[in-house]
C-alpha cells in the first residue's frame, strides 16, 4: 500500500518535472541560430559585396560566417537569399511567432530605410535591426542592411539593395533580464520601427519598446548611453548608443577614448563625404581603406557597406565592435549604436580582413 503510494507520487512528480522542463525549454528555444538550424550563443556575419571587374560568378548573396561554437570565418554553404541561410533560419522563429499569434511572444523590426519604400527616413537613427523574445529570452540581431527584412507576413527574403556592397551584422541571444537595458539603448538609438508587436504582459518592464512600437512621442532622450550586456551563456558585451543630440564622430569623440584602445574603422564613406584618420585624440581612429579575403582576394572599401570597427594590431584591450553608424560628416547628427566585444575569436576574425588602413597626415 505504502509502497503504490510512493510510486504513485514518484510518477506524478516525474511527471510535473518533466512538464516544468517542457514548459521552461519549449519557451526557451527563441535565439540566433546557425546554417544547420541549431541554436548559438552569437554569430556575426560579413556579406561578401558583388565585385564588378570580376568574372568569379559571384552574386553578392555570398557571406563569411562566424558563431560562438566556432574559431574563424567559414565561406557561407548557402546563400543570404534562401531560406537556410544563417538569416533566414534565424529569422524562421520570428514567422512562426507571427502565424501562431503568439501573445507571449515580441518582435520589433526597424530600419531607416523601410523595405519597398524609396525614401529614406532621417527623422529616425540611422540604425537597422530585428528583436524576437519572450518571457525567457530572445535574439537581437545588428545589421546594415537597407531595406531588410519584409514584414513577416512577407516571409524571408534578401533585398536588391543590400546585395551589391559589403554588409555586416551580429546575433546575440540573450536572456529575458537584459531587455530591461536593451530597452533603454534602443530608445536612444531613435529606430525607425516598421513593424512589431509587444504584448501588455511586457509592458511593466519594457517601457521604451512598447512607446517606439506605437510611434509614441517618448520621453527625454538621453544624448548617449553605454552599457554592459551579457549573452545567455555570459558573453560579455558593452552597448554604445547615442542620440542625435551628441553631435560628433561616435568612434573618435567617444568608442575610442571609451574603450582605450586605437581603432581600425570599416564602414561606408563615400567620396568627399569621409572623415579622415584621426589623431588627435589620446586615442587614434583610422579608416580602413581595403579589405583581404585571402592572398589573392581583396575588395576597396568603396565597395562595403559594413559598419565595424576593431583595435589596431598590437595595441592592449582588443576590442571589436559592430553597429550603425559610418565615418561621414553628416552622422553627427543621426542617432544610432554599436555593440563591442573582448571575444577573442571575433577580434582575430576581423583583424584578419584588415588589408590596409589610413594613417594620420597621409593625402593619398
Ligand atoms: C537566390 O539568388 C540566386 C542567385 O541570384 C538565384 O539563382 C536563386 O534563385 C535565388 N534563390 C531564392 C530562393 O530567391
Ligand atoms: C492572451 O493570454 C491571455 C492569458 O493567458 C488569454 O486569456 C488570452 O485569450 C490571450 N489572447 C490571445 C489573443 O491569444
Ligand atoms: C516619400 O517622401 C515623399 C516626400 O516626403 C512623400 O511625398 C512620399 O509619400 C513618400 N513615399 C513613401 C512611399 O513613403
Ligand atoms: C578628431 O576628432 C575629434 C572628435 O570628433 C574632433 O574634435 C577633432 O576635431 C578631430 N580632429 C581632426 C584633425 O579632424
Amino acid at each position: 500500500m505504502k509502497q503504490k503510494m510512493m510510486a504513485r507520487l514518484l510518477r506524478t512528480s516525474f511527471a510535473l518535472v518533466f512538464l516544468g522542463l517542457f514548459g521552461v525549454l519549449g519557451a526557451a528555444t527563441i535565439s540566433c541560430r546557425n546554417e544547420e538550424g541549431k541554436a548559438v550563443d552569437w554569430f556575426t556575419f560579413y556579406k561578401l559585396p558583388k565585385r564588378q571587374n570580376k568574372e568569379s560568378g559571384e552574386t553578392g548573396l555570398e557571406y563569411l560566417y562566424l558563431d560562438s561554437t566556432t574559431r574563424s570565418w567559414r565561406k557561407s554553404e548557402q546563400l543570404m537569399n534562401t531560406t537556410k541561410s544563417v538569416l533566414g533560419r534565424t529569422l524562421q522563429q520570428l514567422y512562426e511567432a507571427y502565424a501562431s499569434k503568439s501573445n507571449n511572444t515580441a518582435y520589433l523590426i526597424y530600419n531607416d530605410g523601410v523595405p519597398k519604400s524609396v525614401n529614406c527616413s532621417r527623422k529616425y537613427g540611422h540604425t537597422k535591426g530585428l528583436l524576437l523574445w519572450n518571457r525567457v529570452q530572445g535574439f537581437w540581431l545588428i545589421h546594415s542592411i537597407p531595406q531588410f527584412p519584409p514584414v513577416p507576413e512577407e516571409g524571408y527574403d534578401y533585398p536588391p539593395t543590400g546585395r551589391r556592397n559589403g554588409q555586416s551584422g551580429i546575433c546575440i541571444t540573450f536572456k529575458y533580464n537584459q531587455y530591461e537595458a536593451i530597452d533603454s539603448q534602443l530608445l536612444v538609438c531613435n529606430p525607425n520601427v516598421y513593424s512589431c508587436s509587444i504584448p501588455a504582459t511586457f509592458h511593466q518592464e519594457l517601457i521604451h519598446m512598447p512607446q517606439l512600437c506605437n510611434r509614441a512621442s517618448s520621453s527625454e532622450i538621453p544624448g548617449r548611453l553605454l552599457t554592459t550586456l551579457q549573452s545567455a551563456q555570459g558573453q560579455k558585451f558593452l552597448h554604445f548608443a547615442k542620440s542625435d543630440s551628441f553631435l560628433d564622430d561616435i568612434f573618435a569623440a567617444w568608442m575610442a577614448q571609451r574603450l582605450k584602445t586605437h581603432l581600425l574603422t570599416e564602414t561606408w564613406q563615400r567620396k568627399r563625404q569621409e572623415l579622415p584618420s584621426n589623431c588627435s585624440l589620446p586615442y587614434h581612429v583610422y579608416n580602413i581603406k581595403a579589405i583581404k579575403l585571402s592572398r589573392h582576394s581583396y575588395f576597396s572599401s568603396y565597395q562595403d557597406h559594413a559598419k565595424w570597427c576593431t583595435s589596431q594590431k598590437g595595441t592592449k584591450n582588443r576590442w571589436t565592435c559592430i553597429g550603425d553608424l559610418n565615418r561621414s560628416p553628416h552622422q553627427a547628427f543621426r542617432s544610432g549604436g554599436f555593440i563591442c566585444t573582448q571575444n577573442w575569436h571575433i577580434y582575430q576574425a576581423f583583424q584578419g580582413l584588415v588589408l590596409y588602413y589610413k594613417s594620420c597626415n597621409q593625402t593619398w
